[in-house]
């Protein structure tokens, strides 16, 4: 029987709170579907600074380079905000992505329909939002050379007499690969793939668009690819974002799309997702799962978070590491059904009041719900 490896780093502040409703689900598969999960656990972030003097151990390191999938609560919080930059809790977050070469963030935006009012577009325009924006991670713009602020001091037209400089940088096999990335993906959900870059106005554009279709044409015909140019992307994501199943961009473009996606559909505290790298031995992708929130320290061990974005993110996991589609799917309806029978965390009060469940009360519920569908 297969086993499937998982790494947890529940990290700092409401980490821990999200991860403990995590390992109910986890419970849950094993008990009932008779699913195998080899799970482990270590620190990362703050906890593993005030034990071992670094935010991420060497062999924690190695722990994360072997297994199926890591699942990452969050990391940070007041008490480090005052550490040296090389062990600040990010930089245990940074190392894990850097060493495992995780160059495709995954964010997806789906919409619960109990929660379409929450959304900052009309219910009509969000009700059924299912799609998942691919973000090349490790290079572009944010990495690229030269770069850096100069004195400008011969050029006399210069106010000021500065000139700052990034430079957009891709390599034809840097967009090849996070384009696989987007295939492969698309092949799990609904078969298409939207690239978007601007080919109108950069040579850097026009590579991402030619090599996106080269991986199309050549590896993967049967997935439906389309082309965007990124600024009217933004106008169809408010516009009709259900238009949308894949869409793959680079590290800039796939930033901000990727947060102003994350909008249509609500709280921080329900949204997951995903860092992929390079296939493993066995074909599946090196993979690390968080919420997108942090660690939260204003409602730190008050039994206020809400767990789903790190569940949805265990969903994710399931998915895309584990190749346990119909689990995923489950796991999603189940927290689409508790959501419509109006279980909600504080973060999910709408502005008629009503009374919150708390963190463990929201994942006993999810629990409850696997079983009754
Ligand atoms: P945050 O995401 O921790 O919190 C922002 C707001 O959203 C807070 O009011 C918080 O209570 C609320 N919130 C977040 N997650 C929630 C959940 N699951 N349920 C209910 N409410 C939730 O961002 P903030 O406050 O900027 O950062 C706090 C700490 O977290 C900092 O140390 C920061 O560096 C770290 N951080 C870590 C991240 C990570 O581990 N990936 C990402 C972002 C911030
Ligand atoms: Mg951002």
């Amino acid at each position: 029987m297969t086993t499937h490896s998982l790494l947890i780093l529940p990290g700092d502040g409401i980490g821990p709170e999200v991860m403990t409703e995590v390992r109910k689900v986890i419970d849950w598969f094993q008990t009932n579907k008779g699913i195998q999960f080899d799970v482990s656990e270590d620190l990362v972030g703050g906890a593993a600074y005030d034990k071992h003097g670094v935010p991420l151990a060497d062999e924690t390191m190695q722990k994360a380079q072997e297994v199926d999938a890591v699942l990452l609560g969050a990391v940070g919080g007041p008490a480090y905000d005052n550490l040296d930059f090389s062990v600040k809790p990010e930089r245990g977050l940074l190392r894990l992505r850097k060493e495992m070469d995780l160059f495709a963030n995954l964010r997806p935006a789906q919409c619960f329909d109990a929660l379409a009012d929450f959304s900052s577009l009309k219910r009509e325009i969000v009700a059924g939002l299912d799609i998942l924006i691919v973000r090349e991670l490790t290079s572009g713009v944010y990495f690229g050379e030269p770069r850096g602020i100069h004195s400008d001091d011969n050029n006399p037209q210069n106010e000021g007499g500065r000139v700052g400089i990034n430079t957009q940088r891709y390599t034809s096999g840097e967009i090849r690969r996070v384009a696989r990335a987007a295939f492969e993906l698309a092949k799990k959900r609904g078969n298409r793939v939207c690239s978007m870059e601007k080919a109108n106005v950069m040579e850097s554009g026009i590579l991402w668009r030619e090599e996106v279709q080269w991986v199309h044409d050549n590896e993967y015909p049967e997935v439906e690819l389309s082309h965007m140019y990124a600024d009217n992307g933004a106008m169809q994501l408010v516009r009709r974002p259900n238009q949308f199943d894949v869409i793959v961009t680079d590290n800039l473009f796939g930033d901000i799309l990727s947060d102003a996606a994350a909008m249509l559909t609500g709280s921080l505290g329900m949204l997951p997702s995903a860092s992929l790298g390079a296939p493993m031995a066995n074909g599946r992708p090196k993979a690390m799962y968080e919420p997108v929130h942090g660690s939260a320290p204003d409602i730190t061990g008050q039994g206020k978070a809400n767990p789903i974005a790190c569940i949805l993110s265990f969903a994710m996991a399931l998915r895309y590491s584990y190749d346990l589609g119909a689990e995923a799917d489950l796991l999603e309806k189940a927290i689409e059904k508790v959501l419509a029978d109006g279980v909600r965390t504080a973060d999910l009060m709408g502005p008629d009041g009503g009374t919150p469940v708390s963190t463990s009360q929201m994942g006993d519920k999810i629990v409850e719900a696997l079983s009754a569908l």
